[in-house]
């Protein structure tokens, strides 16, 4: 029997999603327990929520009070088996299958047998992540959207393995998040990234051909279709590596000459110009 009320809620990965993810729990009103492999990358990522909530406390959409108690309902560690007593993991770690599997053969062998896992994978089959649990109808997908406390969509995805309950309860959950949730089968790339992820490789493809620049690309597709970023400022903020990774993944299921990465994507990745967060991309942050 699977838990059909969440209380407590696991993360695990505390980088740009997790972060924002554990963030989006906490003030939703959840206890949220995340956990990171180091206490530097725990650190780092604790760092990023507290400065969050300063803000919001600076612009006065919260009051300090209220931000010392989210503090009090979020506990940073890096011992996966803190997650234990949890209704509800969501799983953001960096997105590699061996990672996810490794990780999800860990919580199944720790986490009470009612308890959900789902992944924020972003193109990643969730079927095979639930295929090495004893509870493959408690796993599924709910994709957030970076920056997660912001963004207002979430895919929920479905493994054929699913039960309907699950879905269900996920259902609740992101609402309760004060999210709007789509529901997607599980095939690379899902609803978002699938239409995304060409466009933002078309866009690598056309200052590869020197058609335009990448200030007048940016530009158009701000002003000309009411975009918030354009493609090359999106670009770095997403990553670079997840945008080759989700590209990678979508191409492998469906060898569609669309959603191959663009060579340059692949050198900016390899030279470690993936955007924002090592501060250099297709543009340079201080
Ligand atoms: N936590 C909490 N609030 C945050 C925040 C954070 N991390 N980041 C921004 N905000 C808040 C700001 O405080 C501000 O709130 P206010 O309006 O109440 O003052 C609001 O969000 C807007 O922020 P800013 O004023 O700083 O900046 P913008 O108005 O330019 O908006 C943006 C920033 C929301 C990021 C907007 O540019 C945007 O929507 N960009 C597109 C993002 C997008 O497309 N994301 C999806 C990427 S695809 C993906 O993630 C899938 C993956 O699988 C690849």
């Amino acid at each position: 029997m699977a838990v059909t009320t969440i209380r407590s809620v696991g993360v695990v990965g505390c980088g740009l999603m997790g972060s924002g993810i554990a963030q989006t729990c906490v003030q939703a009103g959840y206890e949220v327990v995340v956990r990171e492999v180091s206490e530097e990358l725990l650190h780092k990522g604790l760092q990023r929520i507290y400065e969050a909530w300063e803000m919001l406390v600076s612009k006065g959409r919260v009051s300090r009070e209220q931000a010392e108690e989210y503090r009090q309902r979020l506990r940073g560690t890096v011992a996966l088996e803190e997650l234990a007593s949890c209704d509800l993991v969501i799983e953001a770690v960096v997105e590699r299958m061996e990672e996810k599997l490794r990780l999800f053969t860990a919580l199944d062998r720790l986490l009470k047998p009612e308890a959900l896992i789902v992944s924020n994978t972003s193109s990643l089959s969730v079927t095979q992540m639930a295929a090495v649990t004893r509870r493959p109808q408690q796993v599924c997908g709910l994709h957030f959207f970076n920056p997660a406390p912001v963004m207002k969509l979430v895919e929920i995805v479905r493994p054929i393995t699913a039960s309907e309950e699950t879905i269900e309860t996920v259902r609740r959950f992101a609402e309760s998040l004060g999210k709007t949730p789509v529901l997607a089968r599980d095939t690379a790339g899902f609803i978002v990234n699938f239409l995304l992820i060409p466009y933002l490789l078309s866009a690598i493809r056309m200052l590869e051909n020197g058609m335009a620049s990448r200030d007048d690309i940016d530009t158009a597709m701000k002003l000309g279709c009411g975009y918030p970023m354009g493609p090359f400022t999106l670009l770095d903020y997403v990553g670079l590596d997840t945008t080759l990774w989700a590209a990678e993944a979508i191409y492998e299921e469906y060898k569609e000459p669309l959603y191959a990465p663009p060579p340059l994507l692949r050198r900016m990745v390899a030279a470690g110009l993936l955007g924002r967060k090592s501060g250099r991309g297709f543009y340079e942050y201080s």
